[in-house]
């Protein structure tokens, strides 16, 4: 294929945190995941903030001390290589910065950036995290004068970046789906913007469906193999290769 052509097709992918599990990550709903030792309401809600927000730094500053040393893992490093034949979306739901570290150029965060603080005042400036601000309290502040947080989009509040996610998929040629359980709304509507003649492929160790798209094609293996896996299947429909 001519790398230089406009009309190449969009491949968008809807990653959650099975896609940086061999990166060392911690997904959420797995038997060993985070949410098997912490109750989602209390760390990552509005809710939760508003009664006991050192609960929930703490929970952060913690996510950011295991962040430390992740680096991005094979299934990360050959969807940005599909950047040479296909022009690539990746919305994720994780707030590691591993699709941006393995040169993904166009990422769309769902769910916020954990290397980002915010104020409590105005949703949309970021901070990035600095050594003194990596470990947050209560009482510290942002520039604005307000309390600071991750830049997190937390459960009970709204997900700004539905819209360009939604942009996207309406216009994808080829939609992935990598490690994601699919259970967290909005995001796992997104397939139900999916054209109807748009292939959809899933990538999980683990059977997933979506009611949105039952016909999904499903590569039932860890996010590295995987992508190696659908590669190798693009590369064969002559359509895609
Ligand atoms: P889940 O923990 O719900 O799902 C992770 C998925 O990854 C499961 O389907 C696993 O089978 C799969 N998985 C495990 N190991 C894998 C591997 N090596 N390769 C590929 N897949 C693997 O995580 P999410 O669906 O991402 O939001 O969760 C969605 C949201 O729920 C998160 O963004 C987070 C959480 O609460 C917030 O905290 C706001």
């Amino acid at each position: 294929m001519n790398t230089q052509s406009p009309k190449r097709p969009h491949l968008v992918v809807l990653s959650g945190a099975g896609m940086s599990a061999e990166s060392g990550l911690s997904t959420f709903r797995d038997s060993d995941g985070l949410w098997a030792g912490h109750d989602v309401q209390e760390v990552a809600s509005i809710e939760g903030w508003y009664r006991d927000p050192q609960c929930v730094l703490d929970f952060y500053n913690q996510r950011r001390r295991e962040f430390v040393g992740a680096d991005p893992n094979e299934g990360h490093r050959l969807l940005s290589r599909l950047e040479d034949y296909y022009r690539v979306t990746i919305v994720t739901q994780n707030v590691d910065d591993l699709h941006e570290r393995a040169g993904s150029s166009r990422v769309i965060h769902l769910h916020g950036e954990l290397m980002k603080n915010r104020s409590v005042r105005d949703p949309y400036t970021t901070y990035p995290v600095t050594p003194d601000t990596s470990a947050l309290h209560v009482g510290d502040m942002a520039p604005d004068g307000s309390q600071l947080r991750p830049f997190i989009v937390w459960f009970g509040e709204e997900v700004p970046n539905m819209i360009p996610a939604i942009e996207a998929t309406e216009g994808a040629d080829l939609f992935v789906v990598i490690g994601t359980s699919l259970e967290v709304y909005p995001a796992a509507a997104l397939l139900g913007y999916t054209r109807r003649d748009c292939p959809v492929f899933l990538i999980d160790p683990k059977p997933v469906h979506s009611t949105y798209r039952p016909d999904l094609i499903q590569i039932q293996k860890g996010a590295s193999e995987g992508v190696r896996e659908l590669c190798h299947r693009l590369r064969q429909t002559k359509e895609w290769g």
